[in-house]
């Protein structure tokens, strides 16, 4: 870090860089960035990444909950020097910030996670590998050096895949599992359903199956049916074409196969288990040794049980209100949640995050560090790599400028005694 601290040396770069003439295409207000974003984009893509379920009211309440809490400050104390680090798991990171698993980034940018995986390894900031990655997971490891990651789990049909799935996560250095529990089914995506677009029916956001040898073969073994082959028309003509190219191989060898094909079924097929119960858990803690999370929980009797039942730490998430329209915001959820479970896990927290203000609300209330979710993806559909760096820092630096200006100088400083309830 700078003698400056990370907050006024990003002040810093951004005026003083404009003095030497140097354009910033990546917007710092989180509206502006969503914004930019959606001028990079197919319609169809900025519909999937923006989109909420039903009439999008968890998506409008997670920010009111957010703005409803006011900070206090506190003055004449020592900020001058601030660290906003963080241990979770027994790793020091650089502030209370994860990027949240986010599926499907091949359409907010080519390089996609592996972009991504760049960004955060620079930053020393964990990347959490979506179960619906663009690239598989081992690709984004390699390029990501020593920089911490972890993997989420999406619960399959197959334990097997679950398994394999889980090995490989831990065979490529991810520091923990979580095991993502509001999308066993797909929520009622408004936006997606009027453009009739469901990215996985192209192939796209499946390449942690693809990759993976408990699916490949499972997909050999599958019977490709009768070819009951549509008309070809555009519409159709195109989407084979997407998927086609999607998946691994050579696109020629592809064409002529049944195998893309018959991978996205087998994936449609497989890839939630809405049956799953506590009873399940257990399968998951037998297989491995690294710390599990619960991403989704917002009652504070399930987060009670899931600590009793022996998982390692909770996500407050209601997964930027995609799944459930009209759902609790995650910060109105948290304080119950902390209280149920006596900070004996870590409590991470997304949805709405938007800045390093939200940040500071969530630990005041608890939480050991939030997720950034959609603001990530936007900067990677701008600007690929650099741009998620540029959102990276941007975070990282709001929250040590607003930690420093509330009056606490560590993340041990700050306490719910440094919050209001606005009007
Ligand atoms: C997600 N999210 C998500 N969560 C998860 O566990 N696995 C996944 O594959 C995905 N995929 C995904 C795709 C897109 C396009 C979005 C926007 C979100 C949810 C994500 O991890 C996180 O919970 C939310 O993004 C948080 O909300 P905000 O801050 O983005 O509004």
């Amino acid at each position: 870090m700078s003698e400056l601290g990370i907050g006024r040396q990003r002040q810093a770069d951004i005026y003083l860089g404009a003095l030497s003439g140097a354009r910033r295409s990546v917007p710092v207000d989180p509206a502006r960035l969503e914004e930019a974003a959606s001028k990079r984009m197919s319609p169809e893509a900025f519909a999937y990444i923006a989109g909420g379920a039903g009439l999008e009211e968890t998506i409008r309440v997670n920010r009111d909950a957010f703005d409803r809490l006011r900070i206090v400050p506190r003055v004449l104390r020592d900020v001058s020097t601030r660290d906003t680090s963080v241990e979770l798991f027994g790793r020091r990171l650089p502030g209370p910030f994860l990027l949240a698993p986010i599926g499907v980034l091949e359409m907010a940018h080519r390089e996609a996670d592996l972009a991504v995986a760049r960004a955060a390894a620079a930053k020393g900031v964990p990347m959490i590998f979506s179960n619906q990655a663009s690239v598989p997971m081992e690709r984004c490891a390699e390029s990501m050096g020593t920089g911490p990651r972890w993997f989420q789990l999406y619960w399959s049909t197959s334990n097997e895949l679950v398994e394999s799935l889980v090995g490989r996560a831990e065979a490529c250095g991810c520091a923990a599992i979580v095991v993502t529990l509001d999308t066993t089914l797909l929520g009622w995506r408004t936006r997606d359903l009027d453009l009739a677009y469901l990215p996985f029916l192209r192939g796209k956001g499946i390449a942690q199956y693809t990759s993976d040898p408990v699916f490949r073969r499972l997909v050999d073994q599958a019977d490709e049916g009768p070819t009951n082959r549509p008309r070809p028309t555009l519409a159709g003509l195109s989407a084979l074409f997407q998927l086609t190219r999607a998946y691994p191989g050579s696109f020629l060898a592809n064409i002529r196969s049944p195998r893309p094909r018959t991978a996205v079924r087998q994936f449609l097929e497989i890839y939630s288990r809405p049956s799953l119960t506590w009873e399940d858990l257990p399968f998951l803690r037998e297989r491995t040794k690294l710390p599990i999370l619960l991403k989704g929980v917002l009652h504070p009797e399930d987060a009670r049980r899931a600590v009793d039942g022996g998982v390692d730490g909770l996500v407050v998430s209601n997964h930027g209100g995609r799944q459930i329209d009209g759902e609790i915001a995650t910060v109105d959820a948290l304080p119950a949640i902390v209280e149920a479970v006596d900070r004996q896990v870590p409590i991470l927290l997304d949805s709405g995050v938007r800045g390093g203000a939200d940040a500071f609300k969530a630990v005041a209330l608890g939480a050991s560090a939030v997720l950034i979710g959609r603001p990530y993806a936007y900067g990677l559909a701008i600007a690929g790599e650099r741009g998620v760096r540029d959102v990276l820092q941007n975070f990282l630096a709001d929250f040590d400028l607003t930690m420093g200006l509330a009056g606490c100088a560590s993340i041990d400083e700050i306490s719910a005694e440094s919050l209001a309830a606005g009007g």
